[in-house]
């Protein structure tokens, strides 16, 4: 398996069967499992989890997230207990087309797996065939975007159009799976429907499974809605009721009481997305219920976060970055005067004064 000390191919078990409970982790540097950490949603989410041939260690997973889930963010979540990460969504058709951009979402590293590589298009055999080249990048799962509501992407009948398209969704994830023959497990990710009011998942959903689908992620609110409105984790608890695989549950989840609520629902696994931003340790701080790490901790964190972040995109990077300094002021890691600063800075050598100074004023 490529790289992954958390991921084990070839455990026994159908799909989403419950694996034994050795080696449970309970965070990234606790193999106990202890009875206490059992009774609290992060003793749950430490049983491992078992889709085709992988078993994840952890069923607290990081979202994918355009612009956002890059290597040192992915790397990040899993030093804190992430039992799966993501890549942000990838053109099938920008594989295809070997455009250059493309191909660089493509590339991670040993210490991310297990890794989820989320695909988007709308022709089977341009997503099978880009499956196969994620899997020859280094991917775990191949999950395929079957919630995105952009506009642009919907109107290629891609994303969340597919919702809608039972026949294309269905070829798609028979095409993939088929190009992959039980080398990565196929997962799927999406709404509830396209217009608000619709569930059109529950009908999709079994239909996909029935195509090879080993797990299906849902963010139940509709495309129309994008991110307005609650998630609706009632829809949630009737596709987990309906399903014979995991359904991970994405949406509002970032805390415990949270997690524990759709595990309650019949949720297989949860994703967090937002709430981890600027936070990775919330992870931790949900698998082992512990407080947040001290200040110094954290700041130490992001600090090599941010030499990461500048090892792979050198001055582009600040941008990226700029993207994440409300979050860590919003968990409390930079003050408001350290955020706004940093906003500010328009190079790497700025950023990384900034922060130093940070860490000494503390
Ligand atoms: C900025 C941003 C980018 C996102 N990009 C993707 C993506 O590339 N693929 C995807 O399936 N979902 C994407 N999502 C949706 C998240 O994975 C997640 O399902 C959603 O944010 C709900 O979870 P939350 O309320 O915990 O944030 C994105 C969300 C945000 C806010």
């Amino acid at each position: 398996m490529r790289g992954s000390e958390a991921a084990h191919r070839d455990a026994p078990g159908r799909h989403g069967d419950v694996a034994d409970r050795d080696g449970v982790a309970a965070g990234p540097a606790d193999t106990s499992g202890s009875s206490a950490a059992a009774l609290a949603p992060g003793g749950a989410l430490s049983v491992p989890l078992v889709l085709g041939g992988l078993r994840l260690d952890r069923r607290l997973f990081m979202a994918p997230m355009a612009g956002l889930t890059i290597g040192p963010l992915r790397r990040s979540v899993r030093r804190w207990g992430a039992g799966l990460v993501h890549t942000e969504m990838i053109s099938a058709c920008g594989i295809h087309y070997g455009n250059r951009r493309t191909l660089d979402y493509l590339r991670c590293s040993p210490d991310e797996h297990p890794i989820g590589y989320q695909i988007f298009g709308a022709d089977p055999d341009i997503m099978a065939a880009a499956a196969a080249a994620c899997l020859q990048a280094g991917a775990d799962v191949i999950d395929l975007n079957m919630a995105c509501p952009v506009r642009k992407v919907l109107k290629t009948g891609a994303g969340a159009a597919l919702l809608d398209d039972a026949s294309r969704a269905t070829a798609i994830v028979t095409a993939v799976s088929g190009a992959l023959a039980g080398a990565a497990p196929v997962t799927v990710k999406v709404r509830s429907g396209v217009r608000a009011g619709e569930i059109a998942v529950l009908d999709l959903a079994p239909r996909l499974v029935e195509a090879g689908a080993a797990a299906v992620t849902l963010h139940p609110r509709s495309a129309a809605q994008l991110y307005r409105g609650a998630a609706d984790h009632e829809v949630t608890r009737r596709l987990a009721a309906l399903l014979p695989v995991p359904v991970i549950a994405s949406g509002d989840i970032g805390d415990a009481a949270a997690c524990r609520a759709v595990l309650d629902a019949g949720a297989g696994g949860v994703m967090l997305a937002r709430a981890a931003l600027g936070r990775p340790w919330l992870f931790t701080e949900i698998l082992r219920d512990v407080s947040p790490p001290g200040l110094q901790a954290r700041l130490q964190e992001l600090a090599r976060f941010v030499a990461e972040v500048a090892a792979e995109r050198g001055e582009r990077g600040v941008g990226y970055l700029r993207q994440l300094w409300p979050r860590f002021r919003r968990s409390g890691t930079l003050t408001r005067e350290q955020s706004m600063a940093l906003m500010g800075a328009a190079t790497v050598s700025e950023v990384t004064a900034l922060l130093t100074a940070a860490r000494h004023a503390c």
